[in-house]
């Protein structure tokens, strides 16, 4: 069943490039994205005045890389928030909202009952789901399958991916039908979108290269993930795989805010993973990791093809393909999963099974 790995959650991994590539294809067409599967007219679509995505854990940080996209390309408003927070806060919602759930099961307890508390308003709700005919798909007004396939390794690799792309398509085409991009420019993205698996199996490839930092680093105890703007989401991600599996404690900051307490754990040897894919932001990140450096930090630097100047800086460097700075995450959370992966193989921990935690998180 793990077709010759030792770990559900590297089969998972290595399926990536083709359910990426299966749920792009799903939507999207030789040069434009068709949602009317999914149940969104053009009418619908221009008609939302902001979005409120809302889950948990991993999917929650979907939505958080997600918000930078559609922000920047339909320029709607989006709020990204937490299913168990979403629920008790009473939210405000506008008429002409959309409620998006991102879910991989379609059971978490908080995302449900979050769907529920939007219908109960009146709000017009979607499903990014996983698993066919689970709750949240049944229940959502529209549904956008993703189309990962059965995910049995606890922390989510593949489902997390194929959330992301799911988003993507949604953000282009929402641009499009409101006019806030060229025809040029809908078509580039098209164009870019479908070549992330080949770029994500590019860096599988590395792996290696992976493997051997994470085996310097079974006994790390507190890791930072630093960046900025998307960089900080990709963070977020890999920071919950380093703490879910590898047991190894670690938090993910906007590079920009660590001196704003944070800095004072920085001491010698303390492993600072800096996420630099924005060039916008690369300088900005850069001078925040100087300063972990000068306090003793340990860096390793993820950047793009090109960026070679990075080794001036950091200690340890992991190279992605380029692509377009929004769809960033896709390529970056690869190593960081793998990181994660290799360090809890490393420490004999159960891989796919970590201690405490369920599949499907069914209750509050
Ligand atoms: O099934 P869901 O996508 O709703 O699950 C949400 C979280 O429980 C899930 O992403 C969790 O954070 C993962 N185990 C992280 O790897």
């Amino acid at each position: 069943e793990k077709a010759g790995y030792e770990h559900f959650m590297m089969k998972e991994i290595h399926e990536q490039p083709k359910v990426v590539g299966d749920t792009i294809n799903s939507v999207v067409k030789e040069n434009f994205i068709d949602l009317t599967d999914i149940g969104l007219s053009e009418e619908d679509i221009k008609k939302i005045s902001q979005m409120y995505i809302v889950a948990c854990g991993s999917a929650y940080h979907v939505g958080i890389a997600a918000q930078y996209v559609i922000e920047d390309l339909a320029k709607i408003p989006v709020r990204v928030e937490l299913g168990s927070e979403f629920r008790y806060r009473k939210p405000l919602l506008d008429k002409n909202g959309l409620v998006v759930v991102i879910s991989q099961s379609g059971e978490t307890a908080d995302s449900l009952a979050a769907l529920r508390e939007a219908k109960e308003k009146g709000v017009r709700t979607l499903g990014i789901v996983n698993v066919v005919g689970s709750s949240i798909a049944r229940e959502a007004d529209s549904v956008f399958y993703t189309l990962a396939g059965p995910e049995i390794a606890v922390a989510t690799t593949k489902a997390y991916s194929t959330q992301l792309v799911a988003t993507y398509a949604l953000a282009i085409q929402f641009a499009k039908v409101r006019e806030e991009i060229s025809e040029e420019r809908y078509v580039e993205l098209i164009r870019e979108i479908k070549t992330l698996p080949e770029k994500i199996e590019k860096i599988l490839k590395d792996k290696e290269r992976i493997q051997w930092f994470a085996s310097k680093q079974v006994n790390a105890h507190d890791v930072f993930f630093v960046g900025r703007g998307i960089d900080y989401a990709i963070c977020m991600e890999g920071s919950l795989k380093m703490k879910e599996i590898s047991y190894i404690h670690s938090e993910a900051y906007a590079a920009g805010e660590l001196k704003h307490g944070t800095i004072s754990l920085i001491e010698d040897d303390i492993l600072v993973v800096g996420v630099l894919t924005q060039s916008e932001l690369y300088e900005k990140t850069i001078s925040n990791m100087l300063e972990c450096k000068s306090r003793g930090a340990y860096l390793m630097g993820l950047t793009t093809f090109g960026r070679y100047d990075i080794e001036d800086t950091v200690d340890f460097t992991v190279y992605i393909p380029k692509t377009d700075p929004l769809f960033a995450t896709s390529l970056a959370v690869i190593p960081l999963q793998l990181l994660g992966y290799y360090i809890s193989v490393a420490k004999g921990l159960d891989v796919d099974k970590p201690r405490n935690l369920a599949k499907s998180v069914t209750v509050e």
